[in-house]
């Protein structure tokens, strides 16, 4: 009996052993990782049923088999990526009711069955993406109550049925990018309350409709960059009271409803560039002091509305840039950003720049200006700020005349301050075109006061061409230097005309005494040799 007893166990430790097939490796106990072989066939590589993490990779093409997985209950991970599965027999799950993680990554699948998920009522994680599903059964998910994570991305996804997802109450993120969904129905995210990231870029949505986000109210982040968006719901992101990244670039928005962000208070992370923005409302932005960075570049924007940025205290950088039709700014446009480092308005048409634009911006660092249309500049427009390192003006047509001088005084006081790799050169008046800044202020005084007219004679204040129903009479004043117009410097040239005259008179009067010198000198030659 004794010695039977002895044996049993001795057998049983021996059979205790680590179990791993062959072209496997078992490092971790529990747990196979698998490669090579073919998908159809992974029953056949004799998996110990009690595993509870299973990897397998880069297999060859087919069918997951019906039996693949049988007898494993406990097996609580199944990543099976990078494996060309090109479909999965409906029942092959079945049997993995502990399931926690699946993971069918980069494979080839093209369809699911309906059914195919319902056994595992305990998944956490479903990553699908990189497949070629076209469509999704409207139950597929049903079962799937624990799901947190749900990845879908980079599949063919037209459409999705509205009630995908009633089931996902737990569900924290859903990844739906890079498919080719045009439209989201209505109620779709209706039971997705705990959804903190949902991430739907790269598809080709046409628009946010009412209603379709409100009840995520604990959604973070929420990516609609790389889409076809034309339209955006009044108050679309009204309810994501936690929302702090929001990603609308590379779009086709004309234009935004007002009030858009008003209650996007917790935002720090917002991106608008490269939509076909004609205009923006009057009010777009509530209080949003997180934010730190704000590209608007590559929009069809003419101008900005006045204080357009106020409530966006704690910005770092701001870019309005590539903008082909942006010709003008009003004067209070930056007002309100007093932790402002860098602004950079390069590439755009900008012909002229308002006196006050960077008044107050005591942190301001460096400004780029580049790639304009601006010939003059008030000469105390950089005037009063401490922190200012570095200015780029290449490539702007410069017109060196009596306008620029006082800029140009100012510039030689702060020589360190003129960066880039392209200095700006004088576009005109032609005995200066051509030549650099740096070789123009260097050299002799050209303008004929020194201290030159005054900058304002070269500005036009006119009144805000706001919008607001309500905008007071103390309005900010929008501040743009007339476009075409020269600074009048008729003045110098009546000097320069008498002074003409003055030397043509001159040079006659000599002229006409060297002849009557002239005449003189040949009558006395001409005596010597008659009577000398
Ligand atoms: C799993 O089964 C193998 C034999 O198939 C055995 O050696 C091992 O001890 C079992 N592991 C557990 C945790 O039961
Ligand atoms: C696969 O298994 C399911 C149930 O587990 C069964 O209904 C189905 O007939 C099986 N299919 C094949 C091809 O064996
Ligand atoms: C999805 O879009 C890609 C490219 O945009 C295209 O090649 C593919 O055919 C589309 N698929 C479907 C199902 O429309
Ligand atoms: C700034 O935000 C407040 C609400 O927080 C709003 O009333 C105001 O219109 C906003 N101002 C601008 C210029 O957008
Ligand atoms: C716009 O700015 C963003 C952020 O800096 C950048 O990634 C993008 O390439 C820019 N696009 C254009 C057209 O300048
Ligand atoms: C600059 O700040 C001063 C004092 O805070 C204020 O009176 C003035 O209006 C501001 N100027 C501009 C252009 O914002």
């Amino acid at each position: 009996m004794l010695r039977c007893a002895l044996l049993c166990a001795v057998l049983g430790l021996l059979r205790a052993q680590p179990f791993c097939p062959q072209a496997c490796k078992c490092v971790v106990r529990d747990a196979a990782q698998c490669s090579g072989g073919s998908v159809a066939h992974i029953a056949a590589l004799g998996l110990p049923t009690n595993l509870t993490h299973i990897l397998l990779f880069r297999m060859g093409q087919g069918v997951l088999q019906n039996h693949s997985f049988s007898g494993m209950t406990v097996l609580q991970r199944l990543m099976l990526s990078d494996s060309h599965v090109s479909d999965i027999a409906p029942g092959t799950f079945n049997d993995l009711i502990k399931l926690k993680t699946l993971k069918l990554s980069r494979n080839k699948i093209t369809h699911l069955s309906g059914s195919l998920l319902d056994k595992m009522v305990l998944l956490e994680q479903l990553f699908l993406d990189h497949n070629a599903l076209k469509g999704i059964d409207q139950n597929m998910f049903q079962k799937l109550v624990n799901l947190q994570e749900l990845y879908l991305n980079q599949n063919q996804l037209v459409f999705l049925p509205a009630n995908l997802f009633t089931n996902l109450g737990k569900l924290k993120l859903l990844d739906l990018s890079g498919n080719n969904l045009t439209h989201l129905p209505k109620g779709l995210l209706g039971a997705q309350r705990k959804l903190e990231k949902l991430l739907l870029h790269s598809n080709q949505l046409s628009s946010v409709d009412s209603g379709l986000l409100d009840p995520l109210s604990a959604l973070k982040e929420l990516h609609l960059d790389r889409n076809h968006l034309r339209s955006i719901a009044p108050g679309a992101f009204d309810r994501l009271g936690n929302l702090n990244s929001l990603t609308l670039s590379r779009n086709r928005l004309q234009s935004l409803p007002p009030a858009l962000f008003l209650h996007s208070s917790s935002l720090t992370w917002l991106t608008l560039f490269e939509n076909p923005l004609e205009e923006l409302p009057d009010v777009l932005f509530g209080e949003m002091a997180g934010l730190r960075e704000l590209w608007l570049n590559g929009t069809q924007l003419r101008t900005l509305p006045a204080a357009a940025f106020r409530n966006l205290s704690g910005l770092r950088v701001l870019g309005v840039t590539r903008n082909p039709r942006l010709g003008a700014l009003p004067g209070d446009v930056l007002r309100g950003l007093d932790h402002l480092r860098h602004v950079s308005l390069c590439h755009n048409r900008l012909r002229a720049l308002p006196r006050a634009l960077f008044r107050n911006l005591s942190s301001l660092e460096t400004v780029q200006l580049e790639h304009n249309q601006l010939e003059a500049l008030p000469g105390d427009l950089f005037e009063a700020l401490p922190q200012l390192r570095q200015i780029l003006l290449g490539r702007n047509p410069w017109l060196c005349d009596c306008g620029l001088w006082p800029f140009l005084q100012w510039l030689r006081r702060h020589p360190t301050l003129l960066g880039g790799d392209q200095p700006p050169r004088c576009g005109g008046p032609e005995p200066r075109a051509g030549l650099e800044f740096r070789d123009v202020v260097q050299g002799d005084p050209w303008c004929p006061d020194p201290r030159g007219p005054p900058p304002t004679q070269n500005s036009l204040e006119a009144p805000a061409a706001s919008l607001l129903p309500n905008s007071s009479p103390s309005w900010p004043w929008v501040q743009l230097v007339a476009t075409g117009e020269r600074p009048d410097h008729s003045l110098y040239w009546g000097l320069y005309f008498l002074l003409l005259v003055a030397q043509a008179v001159v040079t006659g009067i000599i002229v006409f005494a060297m002849i009557k010198i002239g005449r003189i000198f040949r009558a006395l030659i001409r005596e010597r040799l008659l009577f000398g």
